[in-house]
């Protein structure tokens, strides 16, 4: 059965995990430290937006992405595509990381998932299946969302109403909004070692008033891209949308607002 995809696959979504990954990058690539790997499998790469940023963070690495959508893969290699400067750095291929046994693993010694396995019905068969085909002690490093960790100032009612139902739509149909939380459980049950988990702490205010209203005109813009498929589950309406885009529209030009979230980024070896 396909599960649904709670952003879909249309170009302004395509457009937005490419800014996405340049507004984020500062505070996931602080923990990601790939200095010492070679060849990085990166699972669930959409559409190459974390793949560019890794070739240039990472000058001596050789990156295999895969992915399960056919549709994000073809934009995946046409954005790759501009920076020919990475052409012989890289492969894109299309699989189902629950199915890995057509991969060539030979010489990967690192596994990357950065906003995947929220989207992913068994998380843990995923991990079971990298365990499995990957090289024994290869890093593997994983940044996910925690979604219940949202905090606003001052209280905006309709955006955290709108963001609960957001995340009562995502469980509905089969992700985790929180998958973050339990990276440390799904390690373990899955028989990796050495696992960290540490929150990666988003809190912005009046110190940093630029980044500040980067990143709210950011989050407006995600939850702007769960609308259309939470209207058509019935999690929202046109209307309450507006409520949410007035409350954010006020709070970034509030001198005292306040922005925290904390994904969660675990690390461990295979
Ligand atoms: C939110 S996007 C994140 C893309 C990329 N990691 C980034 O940060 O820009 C999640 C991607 O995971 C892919 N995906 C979901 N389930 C997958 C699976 N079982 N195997 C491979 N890719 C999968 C989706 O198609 C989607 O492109």
């Amino acid at each position: 059965m396909e599960t649904e995809y709670i952003h879909g696959y249309s170009t302004t979504e395509q457009k937005r995990l490419l800014g996405q990954s340049r507004i984020l990058s500062e505070y996931i690539f602080r923990n990601i430290d790939l200095t010492n790997c070679q060849h990085l499998l990166e699972i669930g790469v959409g559409v190459g937006a974390q793949t560019i940023l890794l070739l240039e963070k990472f000058p001596h690495l050789h990156i295999t992405g895969v992915e399960l959508s056919e549709v994000q893969l073809a934009q995946a290699k046409e954005n790759l595509a501009m920076f020919p400067q990475f052409a012989k750095r890289y492969e894109i291929i299309q699989a189902d990381a629950k199915k890995l046994d057509n991969l060539d693993t030979a010489g990967i010694d690192a596994v990357l998932f950065i906003w995947v396995l929220e989207h992913i019905p068994q998380p843990k068969e995923v991990l079971a299946e990298v365990r499995r085909v990957i090289p024994t002690n290869s890093l593997i490093s994983i940044t996910e969302v925690f979604n219940d960790s949202l905090f606003l100032y001052p209280p905006c009612p309709a955006v955290m109403n709108y963001w609960r139902n957001s995340i009562d739509f995502q469980y509905s149909i089969q992700g985790d909004p929180n998958v973050g939380a339990r990276l440390g459980v799904l390690l373990s049950d899955t028989g990796y070692r050495d696992i960290e988990v540490t929150p990666c702490i988003i809190h912005l205010d009046k110190r940093s008033p630029h980044q500040r209203l980067t990143f709210l005109q950011y989050w407006k813009d995600l939850m702007y891209s769960h609308l259309d498929s939470m209207i058509q589950a019935g999690y929202t309406t046109f209307s309450e949308w507006e409520k949410v885009a007035a409350e954010m529209d006020i709070l970034m030009e509030n001198p005292e607002a306040v922005f925290y979230y904390n994904p969660m980024q675990a690390t461990a070896k295979i």
